[in-house]
Parts: structure tokens; sequence; C-alpha cells
């Protein structure tokens, strides 16, 4: 649900209902960040407004290119989808020509350089260096013409704010909503923000009480969801789907299911910032694993068929062998997959500042029922809560393991 509440229809007047009307006979749909905006008629003109005068600067694909850019870099989903089905469905622009205005480079050098501008004068707050100032002139942009790039990059960061504080529900037909921020990061996203620090991590506690005023970026959860995507599991099965719970109604839903003796858990999902709930198939039918060659196949994993073709083999033979070996429990060796894609994603956390510990305290039929898994493919193995610790609640003490001697052989 959106932050922002749209008005109800009857409450709009005749001059929005108008603006509104024509915006829809545009789109061929009516974009739901306008009728929200309706809510406030002033706002829906100075956006139209501002957008009717930028349509007047460069051409439209470098409009569409900035529009992606800064979408992507400000992390706001809604504009991306709205975005990208403008840059297609009005504005010519092919899926590939989408997809690398919005990472930054661009088959065109003039449109590659523009973006990466755009998403340097994000990062700088307009104060780009004299360098970044040079490359944009290099591709042979004037000073009228970078004028009117900052012109767009703030336009389309007034609506990308507007659309990221309200949260505005994706409707735009046909477009993918998760997969343009997950597909591939940003010029800017690809910058480190944190550098682990494995001696801090050494000495550190699992952090048991989250600060609930503090929130992971949304930039930096992006990152980490995108690592989760990328995890690797045996075979590449990828048995796991994740419930992303990113708003309070989410982590609610988790912590009203934590009860009895994990009662003390759900404290911890209500105050952290971010829950995953890491589901695991239960079992390999062969639709999962035809699902997964094309996959490989559409991504071109191995450059010859051939390969692939023997590697699905092999794959196929394998599911065979491990069924085997854990006595037709598949679902046991599937969750040993889904707890190191957790450990990977416990470092990532820790390598982007953010603070991640795994809960095993559930009852597997409470939450499954909760995410209506009950009688599905999946189950829940691990919920893993992230965000950043309640400093005044910090553990002092040392961490207790076992010596060296105790634990290493080292031969
Ligand atoms: C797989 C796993 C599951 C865990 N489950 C819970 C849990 O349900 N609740 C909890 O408070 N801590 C949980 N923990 C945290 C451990 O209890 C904690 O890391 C361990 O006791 C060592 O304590 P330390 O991190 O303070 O050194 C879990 C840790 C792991 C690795």
């Amino acid at each position: 649900m959106a932050r922002l509440t749209a008005p109800a229809p009857a409450d709009i007047d005749a001059k929005t209902q108008g603006a509104l009307d024509a915006i829809a006979k545009q789109f061929g749909f009516a974009p739901s960040m306008f009728t929200m905006l309706a809510a406030n008629p002033t706002v829906l003109e100075i956006v139209m407004g501002l957008q009717g005068s930028i349509a007047k600067l460069l051409d439209a694909k470098t409009r569409h290119t900035i529009a992606l850019a800064v979408s992507q870099s400000n992390g706001c989903r809604y504009c991306q989808a709205l975005h990208g089905f403008i840059s297609s469905n009005l504005g010519g622009m092919s899926a590939g020509e989408i997809e690398l205005a919005r990472t930054g480079p661009s088959s065109d050098p003039k449109r590659a350089a523009v973006a990466k501008f755009a998403q340097q004068l994000i990062e700088t707050r307009g104060q780009v260096s004299d360098e970044d100032l040079a490359v944009i002139r290099e591709v042979g942009y004037i000073d009228p013409e970078i004028q009117a790039i900052v012109a767009i990059v703030v336009v389309t960061l007034l609506t990308s704010y507007l659309n990221n504080v309200s949260d505005t529900v994706a409707d735009v037909p046909g477009a993918d909503h998760q997969s343009a921020w997950l597909s591939s990061p940003s010029a800017a996203q690809t910058k480190e923000t944190t550098t682990l620090n494995l001696d801090k991590l050494i000495t550190k506690h699992l952090t048991r009480y989250f600060d609930p005023s503090k929130r992971i970026p949304e930039e930096t959860f992006q990152q980490l969801l995108r690592y989760l995507r990328t995890s690797p599991t045996t075979i590449n099965i990828q048995p796991n789907h994740f419930h992303v719970l990113e708003t309070q109604d989410g982590k609610d839903k988790l912590a009203d299911a934590l009860v009895g003796r994990f009662a003390d858990n759900a404290e911890k999902v209500r105050n952290a910032s971010h829950a995953i709930v890491f589901t695991t198939r239960k079992d390999i039918p062969d639709t999962h694993l035809q699902e997964i060659f094309e996959k490989e196949r559409s991504d071109g994993r191995f450059a010859d068929p051939e390969i692939q073709k023997g590697w699905e083999a092999g794959a196929s033979n394998f599911v065979e062998i491990q069924t085997e070996n854990y006595g037709g429990d598949v679902l046991h060796w599937l969750e040993k997959n889904t707890y190191l894609v957790v450990g990977a994603t416990m470092m990532a956390a820790a390598s982007l500042g953010v603070d991640a510990t795994p809960l095993e305290g559930f009852d597997r039929t409470t939450v499954d029922a909760a995410f209506h898994l009950t009688d599905t493919d999946y189950t829940t193995t691990l919920l893993l809560v992230l965000g950043y610790p309640d400093e005044a609640r910090v553990s002092r003490q040392p961490v207790s393991r076992f010596d060296a001697e105790k634990i290493f052989t080292r031969i």
C-alpha cells in the first residue's frame, strides 16, 4: 500500500480530473503517481508544468536516459518502472538501451556520458568536479545543454522523491518492477560504502537489540538483495524463495508468528530495519530443473550449447545422487544450501556496515502458516533480521568460543 493517500474520485475537482484524463490518454493508462498527486492539485500542476517544460530540452532519448539514470541512482523503483515504460512505449528505446541507461553506460557515447554525469550530479549534490565537467564537454555538450541536463535531473529528482516518500504502488503495464534494480548496479551503486573489518567482526556479538529508529538506506538494501539473488548454490539449484519484510506491517506479520517460547525473537524482528524469511523448496521436480536450464540458456551461461546440454544431464544426475545420499530427504540437502546463502548474506551485510542476525528460534508450522506456505512447495528454513544495534544495549562482554587448540588441526 502506498504511504501517501490518493484522493477518492468524488474528491477530485473537475480541473484536476481533466488533467488526469489527459495524462491517461497520453500514457494509455492513469499512472498511480499522478492519481496520488491529485491530493494536492497545486503539486500536480507544478509537476506537470515542469515535465512539460523539460520536454523542450535536448532530445527525447537523452531525456529518457537521464530520467532512467536518476531513478536508478535514487533507488526509486516506481520511477524506474514508469520511466522504463515511457522510454520503451513512448520513447522508442530498446530493452537493452533502457538497461544501459539505468546502469550508466550506453551504446551511444554521448548518452553514456550524460547518464554518468546525471548520476555524478546526484552523488555530489551538484558539486561535480572540473574533470566531470570536462568529460561532458568533451563528448560535445555545450554550456546551455549542460544547464538542460541539470534541469532534467532536478525535475526527475522531484518526482522520485515524491514516489519514494509515497512508496507509490507500481501499476505500470508489462514492467518487471523488481528486476530493474535487481539486475545490475548503477555506476554510483558499484562503489563500496564500507570495508569489511574482520578484526572488528571477530570481537563482535551478533546483535540482539536493534535500534528501531534506524533504517537501512534503500540503495544499501538493494545492493544486499542483488548480492542475495546471485548467491551460488549446488549445481545452481536455486531452491529458495525470500520473503523480504521491509514495512512495519511485514515485520509485524512475522513477529506475530513468533509466540510461546519464541516470543523473545518477536522484539528483534519488530525493531529491526528489515527481516528476510528464507524458505526452501521441499523437493526438486523436473519442472524446477527445466526452469533453471531454460534461464541458464537465455542468460548464455555457457557459450557452447553442447556444453549446456552436458551440464543439464550432469545436474539432473546429481539431483538423483543427492536424493539417494540423503535417503530421500531432499529438503535436508537443500536447507544446507539455504544456510550457506544466509551465511554469505550475513557477510555481505557486514561489508555494508549492516548487522544481520539469523534466528532459528521459530515454529516452522506457525511461520509457514503466516506466509501462506502450508501445502506449498516451500517451507521456512531460517529468519534473518537486519539493521543497526541499539548502542545502549550492545554487549560489552567478551565473545566466548572454544580455544583454537580444540577446534583446529593444522597439518
Ligand atoms: C543459525 C543461527 C541461529 C540463531 N538463532 C537465534 C535465535 O533464534 N535467537 C537469538 O536470540 N539468537 C540466535 N542466534 C544467535 C546465537 O545464539 C549467538 O550468535 C551465539 O549464542 C553466540 O553469541 P554471540 O554472537 O553473542 O557471540 C542464532 C545464531 C545462528 C548462527
